[in-house]
């Protein structure tokens, strides 16, 4: 009974990574609109698919507390309708939506820094029952990197990319010779003791009230340990701290270069249009 479920489950990812492929080779379409649900905010704009641009404001509310899906999903819808408002979005634009946690088929699998209800229910179709249209959802840093990969930092560089988007928690994305591995988990890296995003994410940075010296200091010898298991070849920073680089970039060390995503902490929103025009 367990093979063939195994083999569907195989083929599932194999499509969806092939899908990947061909949209960092090439957009398929003109305009999606990307949202991206955060540990403090949920941010979204309409995305002209062919540059990476916004082609709206960057509209963004505080996630609500509890971060339950239905209080998620009608934040969304709202801010959809901010958008809505300023400028035309086509009936038939896909929507994608970045996630903080593992996301398998529409759902999510763990759940660090949102509400652990989301692991009771398919994401997709609750966000797509609440806006009233077709919503894809996938790993928030994920989406971080398609958006870079494709349109910024990462465009066209060889080997090993690692995108790290730090922020609430810390997030990552994988990609060799542009092709991503979905759901890699590198702020759970066991690290000093814990989990890694639990002492040097954003958050925790403000949480132990640290100097960006310190921060980055710190984050250089999580680095360090990274680089010994995955040697990128490249790193980029996005997230809530890639817009704060040039107070701690002196102060970052690494064996590969590290650079700020082009998107900054709007490359999960691009990510996410890219996405959902890629699999809708
Ligand atoms: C989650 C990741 C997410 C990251 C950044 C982590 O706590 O497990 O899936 O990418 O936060 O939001």
């Amino acid at each position: 009974m367990d093979e063939p479920a195994q083999a569907t489950q195989t083929a599932t990812a194999f499509d969806e990574e092939a899908a990947i492929d061909a949209a960092i080779a090439q957009p398929p379409r003109e305009l999606a609109l990307g949202f991206d649900i955060g540990g403090t905010g949920v941010k979204a704009a309409l995305v002209n698919l062919a540059t990476g641009e916004l082609v709206s404001q960057r509209a963004r509310v505080k996630t609500p507390s509890p971060s339950l899906p239905e209080a998620v999903a009608e934040a969304m819808k709202g801010i959809f309708e901010i958008i809505a408002k300023e400028v035309e979005v086509p009936a038939d634009a896909p929507v994608g939506c970045g996630i903080p946690g593992v996301v398998k088929n529409g759902r999510l699998l763990s759940a660090a820094n949102i509400d652990k209800a989301w692991l009771e229910v398919s994401a997709e179709e609750v966000i797509s029952s609440v806006l009233g249209r077709r919503v894809e959802c996938l790993n928030d840093a994920d989406a971080a990197g398609l958006a870079e990969v494709r349109f910024g930092a990462g465009r066209g560089a060889p080997g090993t990319v690692l995108l790290l988007t730090i922020g609430t928690g810390i997030g990552s994305a994988i990609f060799t010779d542009g092709h991503l591995v979905l759901n890699t988990e590198l702020g759970h890296f066991r690290w000093r003791g814990t989990d890694s995003e639990k002492r040097i994410s954003g958050a925790a940075r403000e949480r132990r009230h640290i100097s960006w010296r310190k921060w980055a200091t710190e984050f250089s010898d999580f680095l360090a340990e990274i680089e010994i298991w995955l040697n990128p070849d490249l790193i980029i920073l996005s997230g809530g701290v890639s817009k704060e680089m040039p107070k701690f970039a002196s102060f970052l060390k690494a064996r590969a270069p590290i650079v700020p995503a082009h998107f900054l902490n709007s490359a999960g929103i691009v990510g996410a249009a890219m996405y959902a025009a890629l699999v809708s």
